[in-house]
């Protein structure tokens, strides 16, 4: 399968293995080696009916401008990939808008006119969660924070600027469960939580009768030798509450229904894909030196234009 390259995307956490070992993520690169990233490609050469010439794919290919592949590193994208956005299937329509659909919508089933709460609400599943439960008529409340006090403020304003979010609080502002219950003071039908820890003690207590919570993440306990579970838990029995973990990659057969409704979303311009792009495959490294800076929102992708 040869392929030209159309959009690469670049993560921060491959700055770690450059001149180290690997990591869970990779191996360790040293002078020489090509990195890897996820990329929508532009299909050149393909004797696999699913790959045909002149569509779209993505998969991880190495930085460089084209090459070849095994069609089985590919996952083809719709027929309407050009007019959706190229740049929407690295964001929004990628992996962790995936995740956050298939909390809110297989697991969650959420509906018009509930109330929703998001943990992490900032981050890759969380934004993506926030816009698409609004998107399905929902209300929604999200929680964010950072180190840094002028960091939380600018997370807090994004969600409820940019993504559309009717009610955000800084978590590190004080106690979980009294700030869910100031910006959402009549319960909570559906939680997505990325976060874990008080973040979701905080929606248990704030879940109506029959609520349910769906676990993505856990972010806050990554890393800790003892996780222990919600404190509050007995909440569940009195209130005949459903908390469900998932795994996305459980649910690849719900792929064409989360593309074509949120590529909908995307085309009538009711979600935004949220990224810094720079033009040219020769803007790379600086690509990759403003994503460590910190000085690009949303992620950081690079298109290449008519490189076949
Ligand atoms: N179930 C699945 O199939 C699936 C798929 C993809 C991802 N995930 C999981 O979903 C979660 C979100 O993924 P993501 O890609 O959105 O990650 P992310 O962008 O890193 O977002 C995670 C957020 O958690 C928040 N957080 C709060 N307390 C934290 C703490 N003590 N330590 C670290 N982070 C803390 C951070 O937001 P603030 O700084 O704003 O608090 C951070 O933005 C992760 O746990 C990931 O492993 C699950």
């Amino acid at each position: 399968m040869r392929y030209a390259l159309r959009r690469l995307g670049l993560n921060a956490g491959l700055a770690h293995r450059i001149g180290g070992s690997g990591t869970a993520y990779g191996p360790g690169l040293g002078p020489g080696d090509v990195p890897e990233s996820d990329a929508v490609v532009e299909i050149l050469a393909s004797a696999e009916p699913a790959l045909l010439v002149g569509g779209f794919a993505v998969g991880k290919v190495p930085w460089r401008t084209g090459g070849t592949v095994r069609a089985a590193d590919l996952r083809a994208l719709p027929d309407d990939a050009e007019a959706t956005g190229l740049d929407t299937f690295l964001t929004v329509l990628g992996h962790v808008g995936f995740a956050a659909w298939t909390g809110l919508v297989t697991v969650g089933a959420v509906r018009a006119g509930e109330s929703v709460f998001v943990s992490g609400a900032a981050g890759g599943v969380g934004s993506r969660a926030v816009q698409f439960a609004r998107a399905r008529g929902a209300r929604v409340v999200g929680s964010a924070g950072s180190a840094g006090s002028a960091g939380s403020a600018e997370k807090v304003a994004l969600l409820t600027g940019t993504l559309g979010a009717d009610a955000a609080f800084d978590h590190r502002a004080g106690e979980a469960t009294e700030l869910l219950r100031a910006a959402a003071p009549d319960g909570v039908d559906l939680c997505v939580d990325n976060v874990g820890g008080a973040q979701l003690e905080a929606p248990i207590e704030a879940l109506r009768f029959r609520g349910r919570a769906v676990l993505c993440g856990a972010a806050s306990r990554y890393g800790r030798e003892r996780v222990r579970g919600p404190a509050n838990y007995l909440r569940m029995i009195y209130q005949e509450l459903t908390l469900r973990g998932f795994t996305v990659t459980e649910h690849e057969e719900s792929r064409p229904a989360f593309e074509a409704e949120v590529g909908g979303w995307v085309r009538e311009g009711r979600v935004r894909s949220l990224h810094t792009r720079l033009d040219g495959f020769g803007t790379v490294p600086e690509a990759f030196a403003g994503l460590l800076a910190g000085r690009h929102t949303g992620r950081t992708l690079v298109a290449v234009e008519g490189s076949r």
